[in-house]
């Protein structure tokens, strides 16, 4: 893929840049530029360029404002010690919006032109990079959208991919310390058939009211069941979860209806070196209150790109509270602990990457 740029004629200034990468947040600044690659039947994907970042402008009849047509993605960017950017698994990612795609009746990008799109991007807004100190990045986010100006409800004939970079700090305010859950027994996430594997909008959109619930009952995020039996777990709105057990095995919900993650893959295999078996499986909210009480399950955490490895505390519910199991720590567990060092150690170049996971970029 052949990709125009466009310098920006007034990027922020380097000590603008410098306060704004001493503390990122989270999703509230921008980089100089942004990438848009356009697709239609008869072209396919075309004039892929790079521009100033900036506000585009859409019909109030486009596809996507009435019909949430869209897929997105959630990535990083590392810098090493010696200076140099890596991207971790960027082509899980490519892979992933290509399936969530297939979902939304959207067309699928090449993981290549995925990849050679976000390392783009990348390299022209290189300076908004942070240093790897503290464990700042800088977040990607692709995403595809119904561009087509049409009221009809059919698979849009015009289709928009962009990326878009924002400096990253700790996703959750307070650093690093147990999140505490709310249970919702109200709403549900996805059913059979439905979204639950896709990375699309419409299933954050959902996520919302429940977590306002959550926020509510003074709850830090919120647990979703199935939705037939409304007994199994599910995930949180923006991350995947794992439950130690006391014999160094780990417990994550797989139920066919999750948003699979590339951190929740990715920490399996890490465990599998650490020596810890993952059962992917069904989990019942039965087992998650009978195996905490009785002290069988000794750590919770949760993971995603942007939360990274996030321990879990206490699970309130309308019925009551299951306790945070026994060896929450004030930062979490230990394994947690050791998992999420063996993680970022790897993404940000402290440790050797015998998987081949980081993409230079
Ligand atoms: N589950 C949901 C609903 C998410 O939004 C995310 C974040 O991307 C995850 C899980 C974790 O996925 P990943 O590890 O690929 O970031
Ligand atoms: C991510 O971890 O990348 C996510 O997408 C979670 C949230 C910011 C939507």
């Amino acid at each position: 893929m052949e990709i125009s740029v466009t310098g920006n004629a007034a990027p922020v200034p380097d000590d603008r840049l410098a306060e704004i990468l001493s503390a990122p947040g989270f999703g509230v600044h921008f980089t100089d530029h942004m990438l848009t690659v356009e697709w239609t039947p008869e072209k396919g994907w075309h004039d892929a360029r790079i521009t100033p970042y900036g506000p585009i402008t859409l019909d109030p009849a486009t596809a996507v404002l009435h019909y949430a047509q869209e897929t997105f993605e959630g990535m990083k960017a590392y810098r090493h010690e010696d200076g140099s950017i890596w991207s971790f698994r960027p082509e899980e990612n490519g892979a992933r919006m290509a399936r969530s795609s297939h979902r939304l009746a959207l067309p699928v990008l090449e993981v290549e032109d995925f990849v050679a799109a976000v390392d783009a991007l990348v390299r022209v807004d290189e300076r908004w990079v942070p240093d790897g100190a503290g464990e700042k990045s800088l977040y990607l986010r692709p995403f595809m959208f119904a561009s087509e100006k049409f009221l009809g409800v059919r698979p849009s004939q015009h289709v928009t991919f962009m990326v878009i970079a924002s400096p990253a700090g700790a996703y959750f305010k307070g650093g690093l310390k147990p999140v505490s859950l709310w249970l919702t027994e109200e709403y549900t996430r996805a059913g059979r058939g439905g979204m639950g594997a896709a990375k699309t909008g419409g299933n954050y959109a959902s996520s919302l009211v429940a977590q306002q619930e959550a926020t509510s009952h003074g709850c830090d995020q919120v647990v979703f069941l199935d939705a037939q039996e409304m007994r199994y777990v599910e995930e949180l709105g923006g991350m995947n979860m794992y439950f130690v057990y006391d014999d160094g095995h780990i417990v994550t919900p797989a139920t066919g209806t999750i948003l699979e993650g590339i951190t929740r893959a990715s920490i399996i295999e890490l465990a599998g070196k650490l020596g810890h078996s993952v059962e992917e499986r069904r989990f019942s909210i039965e087992e998650w209150r009978d195996d905490v009480s009785s002290g069988r399950i000794r750590e919770i955490f949760a993971c995603g790109t942007a939360a990274v490895v996030t321990p879990v505390g206490s699970l309130k519910h309308a019925g009551g509270e299951i306790p945070a199991p026994a060896d929450t720590g004030e930062a979490g567990g230990e394994l947690t602990g050791r998992i999420r060092s063996a993680l970022v150690d790897l993404q940000f170049g402290r440790a050797e990457d015998t998987f081949g996971w980081m993409h230079r970029i």
